[in-house]
């Protein structure tokens, strides 16, 4: 079914504060984001507080600025979507707060949405998602193989038990005295090393799709100890060239095992961390030798952004699913849970 509505979305769950306004679940008329890097980059991470703070001094003007950008009036929108969660509370909060004013300002049905199926969903921008599928999601908080057996019905088959990989890398590049965040760093100088530390892979159980980064992380903070204790400098690009090994390694290997096993007609991948050039490369040949179409968003809708909350919402909105305007913000809401009805 193809519909013609505009909803307007707001994504403030993490660092990022951004409104996109999208027609008909594909056609993006404005998707701004305002990035806090700057702020948190001084203290190695995000600092919640501060978060929420900025998201405060930025929602209302990025609102005015993305309507503007649109081109459109007011009355043209047609549901207002915000991110219920995951993320942090007190950001969560904010564009909460803005989203439901909009909407009861101007009389328009709310839509709570689910950050990750966002990410997922943002391949539904630019491509066309057949099912059966499998998504990889990669982002600082999340590490999941997620099936959709059809549209907007979501189901967990393999999670981090410990770091998000995008947190990993952010440790790992910290350590080696990168500004946060620290993923781009990492794939930069892995792509150019001329040496490679083999790391370890930790593959689980043999029929698990879990993950796991932490024990990787761990061997590169180790081995830079170990060179500091040597009054050695670390093999910064070495490591870098090794850690980002194992870790396209396991996530290309659980990828392709859940798109055989699943009989996934595409696989997805998204979040942050897709935009790293190792990963997607390595992701392309191995999915081009086993005859898998690969579906990835351009990078500017892999990291945060609201028009990625838009194109998940949009499913709910053909569906006439609305959220009351009492709804709360949910700092662990479950995907699974927030799957289509029908
Ligand atoms: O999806 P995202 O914008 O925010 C979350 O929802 O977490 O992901 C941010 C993460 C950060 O950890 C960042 O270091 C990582 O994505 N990242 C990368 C690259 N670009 C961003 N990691 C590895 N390689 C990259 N090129
Ligand atoms: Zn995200």
């Amino acid at each position: 079914m193809t519909t013609n509505e505009i909803i307007l979305a707001v994504e403030t769950s993490c660092d990022e504060t951004s409104v996109a306004i999208v027609r008909g679940g594909r056609d993006i008329l404005t998707n701004l984001v305002s990035s806090q890097i700057e702020t948190h980059e001084m203290f190695g991470g995000v600092v919640p507080e501060i978060a929420s703070r900025k998201h405060v001094e930025t929602i209302t003007v990025i609102m005015e600025q993305a309507v503007q950008a649109a081109g459109i009036p007011l009355a043209d929108l047609s549901a207002i979507a915000v991110t219920q969660g995951p993320g942090l509370v007190g950001s969560l909060l904010v564009g909460i707060v803005a989203a439901k004013t909009l909407a009861m300002a101007l009389d328009l049905p709310l839509i709570g949405t689910h950050h990750i199926a966002g990410h997922i969903y943002a391949n539904a921008l630019v491509h066309e998602i057949t099912y059966p599928a499998v998504a990889l999601v990669v982002s600082g908080g999340h590490t999941e193989l997620v099936t959709l057996e059809r549209e907007g019905a979501f189901r967990i088959i393999g999670r981090t038990r410990d770091d998000a990989v995008g947190e990993a890398y952010d440790k790992v590049a910290r350590a080696l005295h990168f500004p946060y965040p620290g993923g781009p760093h990492i794939d930069r100088l892995a792509l150019d090393a001329d040496d490679e530390i083999e790391l370890p892979r930790a593959w689980l159980e043999p029929d698990s799709f879990d993950f796991s980064f932490s024990g990787l992380k761990s061997a590169v903070l180790a081995a830079i100890n170990q060179s500091k204790m040597r009054g050695e400098p670390p093999m910064r690009a070495a490591l870098a060239r090794g850690f980002q090994a194992s870790v396209i390694n396991v996530l290309t290997e659980k990828a392709l095992r859940a798109v055989r096993e699943c009989g996934a007609k595409q696989l997805l991948l998204c979040g942050g961390v897709a935009a790293n050039r190792g990963l997607r490369a390595a992701l392309a040949a191995r999915c081009e030798a086993e005859g898998v179409p690969l579906l990835v968003p351009p990078l500017s809708l892999c990291t945060d952004n609201a028009a990625m909350i838009a194109a998940a919402a949009h499913l709910k909105w053909k569906r006439g699913e609305f959220t009351p305007l009492d709804m709360k913000a949910e700092p662990m809401l479950s995907l699974e849970d927030w799957s289509v009805k029908d």
